[in-house]
C-alpha cells in the first residue's frame, strides 16, 4: 500500500546512480523477467458481477473510509476489458504480467462452492496472455479477504484462516496451475497485519488506540503478531501443498511478496544504526527470519515477549524453507531514529516494540494527508535505498531468489481531472531502480524479475484514485475507461525491445 512515509518526502539527496554507459535489457541475466503488474480488486470492478460477492475491501469502501469514498466497483475494468489490456501488454512487450485472482470471485463465501464464471474469467485472462507469450505471475490473496469469512470469524486472528486459505489455494493450483509457473502466495502480509490490525487504517479496521475516525476493538499490541503468524503457517502451508501435490508435474515456482522499505539510520551514532537494523527486522525480519531460518528474528523475541507467537518443531520445518522466490515491492526509504522523544499515541505500540522512532505524518489524521503539497514528482528517487535492501537479502538471509514485485512512482491527476502523457518523472525513476537491480546482481544478488506497479492507473486503496502509478493513465471519467500511454510505458517499451534504458 501507499505508505505514510512515501507522501513525506523522506530520504531527501539520493538521486540516480552514477551513469554507467550504456545499459541495455541484454546485460541482465538470460530468463531475467521483466513486467508490470496490477491486483484483482484494484483493476477489475465487476464486484457485484456473475458471482462475485463482497471482500472486507468492497465492506470498507462502501462504508466510506477510502479517500473520496472511492470504491472498486468499476475501476479500470479490466473485468471486461482484459483483451484489450492483454493486447496494450503486448505491445508494451513485457514478459510477464503480475496479477491477482480475487477469492471472493473464484469462491464467494470464501470456502466451498467455486464460481464457475469466476474459473472462466482468470482461465480466459490466463490464456489471453499466453496467446501472446506473456507469463502470468499470479498473486493467490493480494488484501481481498472475502467478507463472508470475515463474518463467520476474526479474520486473520483465527487459525481458522490457514485450512480456508490452503483450500483456496487449493482450488488455484488445481484449476491453473497447469499454466500458471509463478505463484506468490500472499501480497505484503506486514502491510496488511500493521494496518488491519494495529493502526486500524486497513480493513478489517481494528486497533485499540483512538485514530480520530474510528476504529473496531481490538488489541493492538497482540493481534498483528497473530495475524502475522496465520499468515505465514497459511502461506508455509500452501506451498507444502503445493509442493507435495503439484510442483513436480505442473513445474512451477512459489513464493510470497513483502513490502520492502528500506530503513535506514537518521544518523550514523551506533544506536541509530541499531535502531534502523531493528526495524528492518521488524518489518522484513519478521517473515525472512521465520523461512529462512525456522522462528521470528531475536530482537522480536526479546522485544515482544510472550505477545509473539512460537513455532511448533513442525510449523517451524515447514515455514523454513518454504519458498522458491522471495517477492519485494520497493519503493521508499525512510529514516529510523533510537530517540524515542516524544512518541505521539498513534505510534506507540508496534512502534514501542521496536523502539525506533520515525515520521509518519500520514497517520496523525485523515485530514492532515498532505495531498496539497504533492507534486507529480514527490516521490523521491533513491534507488542506493534497493541496492542497500537487496545487499541486505543477500548476507542475512542465504542471498534468496528475490522478484522485485513492485517498484514504481505515484504521479497524481492533473487539476482538470485528466491524467497527463507527461510523466518523464516516472521514467527516470524506474530508470534509476532498474539500473540499481542490475549492478546489484553484479554483486552478486540473486534477483531474477522485476515488474513495474502499476500497468494500469488503478484504484490506489486508501487514496482511491488521487494517487496514478500506471505506466498507462485510464480516464476514469468516461464510461469507456479509456487507457492511453505515458511517455514511462513508450520509454519501457524501447527499453524492452532492446533499447537503452536511459536513452
Ligand atoms: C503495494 C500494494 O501491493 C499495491 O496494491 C499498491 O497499490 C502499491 N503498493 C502502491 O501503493
Amino acid at each position: 500500500a501507499v505508505a505514510p512515509a512515501e507522501l513525506s518526502v523522506l530520504g531527501l539527496g539520493g538521486g540516480a546512480a552514477a551513469a554507467s554507459g550504456a545499459v541495455t535489457r541484454a546485460d541482465f541475466p538470460a530468463g531475467f523477467v521483466f513486467g508490470v503488474g496490477s491486483s484483482a480488486y484494484q483493476v477489475e470492478g465487476a464486484v457485484a458481477e456473475d458471482g462475485r460477492k463482497p471482500s472486507i475491501w468492497d465492506t470498507f469502501t462502501h462504508e466510506g473510509y477510502s479517500l473520496d469514498n472511492a470504491t472498486g466497483d468499476v475501476t479500470a475494468d479490466q473485468y471486461h476489458k482484459y483483451k484489450d489490456d492483454v493486447k496494450l501488454l503486448h505491445e508494451m512487450g513485457v514478459d510477464a504480467y503480475r496479477m491477482s485472482i480475487a477469492w471472493p470471485r473464484l469462491i464467494p463465501d470464501g470456502r466451498g462452492a467455486v464460481n464457475p464464471k469466476g474459473l472462466e474469467y482468470y482461465n480466459n485472462l490466463i490464456d489471453e496472455l499466453l496467446s501472446y507469450g506473456i507469463q502470468p505471475h499470479v498473486t493467490i490473496y493480494h488484501f481481498d479477504f472475502p467478507q463472508a469469512l470475515q463474518d463467520e470469524y476474526s479474520g486473520l486472528i483465527s487459525p481458522r484462516f490457514i485450512e480456508d486459505f490452503t483450500a483456496y489455494a487449493d482450488v488455484c493450483f488445481s484449476n491453473f496451475g497447469d499454466r500458471v509457473k509463478y505463484w506468490s502466495t500472499v501480497n505484503e502480509p506486514n502491510v496488511e497485519t500493521i494496518g488491519g490490525y494495529d493502526q486500524g487504517i486497513l480493513p478489517p479496521r481494528r486497533c485499540s488506540f483512538p485514530f480520530g475516525f474510528g476504529c473496531e476493538e481490538g488489541n493492538s499490541t497482540t493481534e498483528p503478531y497473530v495475524a502475522a503468524h496465520h499468515l505465514l503457517l497459511a502461506h508455509a502451508s500452501a506451498v507444502s501443498l503445493y509442493r507435495d501435490r503439484y510442483q513436480a508435474a505442473q513445474g512451477g515456482r512459489i513464493g510470497l511478496t513483502l513490502l520492502g522499505w528500506w530503513y535506514e539510520p537518521g544518523t550514523q551514532t551506533p544506536d541509530d544504526v541499531a535502531a534502523a537494523a531493528r526495524m528492518n527486522d521488524f518489518h522484513i525480519g519478521w517473515f525472512m527470519h521465520p523461512m529462512v531460518f525456522g522462528d521470528y528474528p531475536p530482537v522480536m523475541r526479546r522485544n515482544v515477549g510472550s505477545r509473539l507467537p512460537t513455532f511448533t518443531d513442525e510449523e517451524a520445518a515447514r515455514v523454513r524453507g518454504s519458498f522458491d522466490f522471495v517477492g519485494f515491492n520497493h519503493y521508499i526509504v525512510v529514516y529510523v531514529k533510537a530517540d524515542l522523544g516524544r512518541l505521539d499515541d498513534q505510534v506507540r505500540d508496534y512502534m514501542g516494540d521496536a523502539a525506533v522512532k520515525y515520521d509518519m505524518p500520514f497517520l496523525k489524521s485523515r485530514n492532515q494527508f498532505p495531498f496539497g503539497a504533492l507534486t507529480s514528482d514527490f516521490m523521491t528517487s533513491t534507488p542506493w535505498a534497493l541496492k542497500k535492501m537487496l545487499r541486505h537479502l543477500r548476507v542475512t538471509y542465504k542471498n534468496p531468489a528475490v522478484m522485485i514485485h513492485e517498484n514504481g512512482a505515484a504521479g497524481q491527476p492533473d487539476p482538470s481531472g485528466v491524467n497527463s502523457y507527461d510523466d518523464e518523472f516516472r521514467s527516470q525513476f524506474l530508470q534509476d531502480y532498474i539500473e540499481a537491480t542490475l549492478q546489484s546482481i553484479r554483486n552478486g544478488s540473486n534477483v531474477q524479475g522485476y515488474f513495474v506497479w502499476s500497468f494500469l492507473d488503478v484504484f490506489e486503496y486508501l487514496f482511491g484514485y488521487r494517487l496514478r502509478f500506471g505506466v498507462y493513465g485510464v480516464e476514469f471519467n468516461s464510461t469507456a475507461r479509456t487507457r492511453y500511454q505515458r511517455h514511462s510505458a513508450k520509454w519501457y517499451a524501447s527499453f524492452l525491445r532492446g533499447g537503452e534504458l536511459r536513452p
